[in-house]
């Protein structure tokens, strides 16, 4: 995708030096596309920038696996983390790069901060997390586009861990990784999406990256669970909508089911939750219209036998702990990125 990809890469990890195939000069940094100060959503970002972060991504996922844990890359660097809606793999994961890349990483406990106790708004809560100079603020918050409102007002890069419905940009680029390496590219990949798409920041930022890589989308939900304005989407991005889900998976290479965010819902959209599973749920009898070798994803997390049937769910067909190894890698691309820590350390 870029030169830099192929620069000798040296990190300070336990003294380990991965040697990848060399370039002219190897002084090159990483980031020479995404020029960014913050990361808000895969809506706004070009083929180019994706590009980039999963190419580093793919890198930092080699150090994970060869279990270098250790890295000075990000030292003097710290790292805010803002979840104001409760999540496991996102939180963790970014703490988790955070500190394998040398961070100093602080959560935030929001249950108990001014803004939850005290009546502070949200604007002046990441003024406070600016003033203690954090280079990054990672916010996930049940509001639409209140990661995008902080970036504005604040000097630190902000990343949006997931804001309601509209974008989660970090699970999009790790379900992509996850396919890449898969499938060894992305383009022309038929994904399906299956479930409450109307909920899912993840079928979003999904729908926005995969097609911006080439990749053929089909989402099948019923009416209920469909957002407005999908008839834009299809005219602008890779995107098909279907109510039967035996049309969207026919022929897919990827089975993707979402989670019910019944968190989200008013209520009454679907019958009931036995009678979703037997028309949306991914089990062995939709994956017989998909490819032979289909692969499954979930963004977790999973309620088994629900989304997906218990039988695909634990089959070698599922890529769900890929893909949280996946998250780690991709979020520690996105920091290195971000803070420009990316310089080539012999
Ligand atoms: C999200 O935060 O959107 C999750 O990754 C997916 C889910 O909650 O279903």
């Amino acid at each position: 995708m870029f030169a830099c990809s192929d620069i000798i890469f040296y990190d300070t990890l336990a003294n380990l030096s991965i040697s990848l195939p060399v370039d002219n000069n190897p002084k090159v940094c990483y980031s020479l596309i995404v020029k960014t100060k913050d990361l808000l959503g895969l809506k706004e970002l070009t083929a180019d920038e994706i590009g980039e972060i999963l190419d580093l991504s793919a890198e930092m996922k080699q150090l994970l696996l060869s279990g270098h844990k250790k890295s000075t890359r990000m030292a003097g660097k710290n790292v805010a983390h803002a979840f104001y809606e409760p999540s496991t793999r996102t939180a963790v994961s970014f703490d988790e790069a955070a500190k394998i890349l040398g961070a100093v990483s602080c959560g935030m406990s929001v249950a108990n901060s001014a803004a939850a106790k005290k009546g502070e708004n949200l604007m002046d809560t990441a003024k406070v997390l600016s003033a203690m100079k954090f280079d990054v603020i990672v916010i996930r918050h049940q509001s639409a586009g209140a990661p995008h409102f902080i970036a504005k007002h604040v000097t630190a890069s902000v990343v949006n861990a997931g804001d309601g419905r509209n974008e989660h940009p970090t699970q999009a680029l790790l379900d992509m990784l996850t396919m890449k390496e898969r499938f060894g590219k992305l383009k022309g990949l038929k994904v399906a999406i299956v479930g409450d798409v109307k909920n899912s920041r993840v079928a979003r930022s999904n729908i926005y990256g995969l097609s911006k890589m080439g990749a053929e989308i089909r989402i099948a939900c019923p009416d209920t669970l469909l957002f407005s304005g999908s008839d834009d989407m299809s005219k602008n991005y890779s995107v098909k909508f279907f109510t039967n889900p035996e049309d969207a998976v026919r022929d897919a290479d990827v089975v993707m089911a979402l989670r019910l965010q019944l968190e989200r819902m008013s209520g009454g959209l679907v019958p009931s939750i036995a009678e979703y599973h037997t028309l949306y749920g991914v089990d062995d009898r939709l994956l017989s219209f998909a490819k032979k070798d289909c692969l499954v994803m979930h963004p977790g997390p999973v309620n088994r036998g629900v989304e997906l049937a218990t039988s695909v769910m634990d089959s070698e067909r599922s890529l769900i702990d890929d893909q949280v190894t996946s998250g780690v890698a991709v979020r520690m691309a996105v920091l290195t990125l971000l803070t420009g820590c990316k310089e080539v350390r012999p």
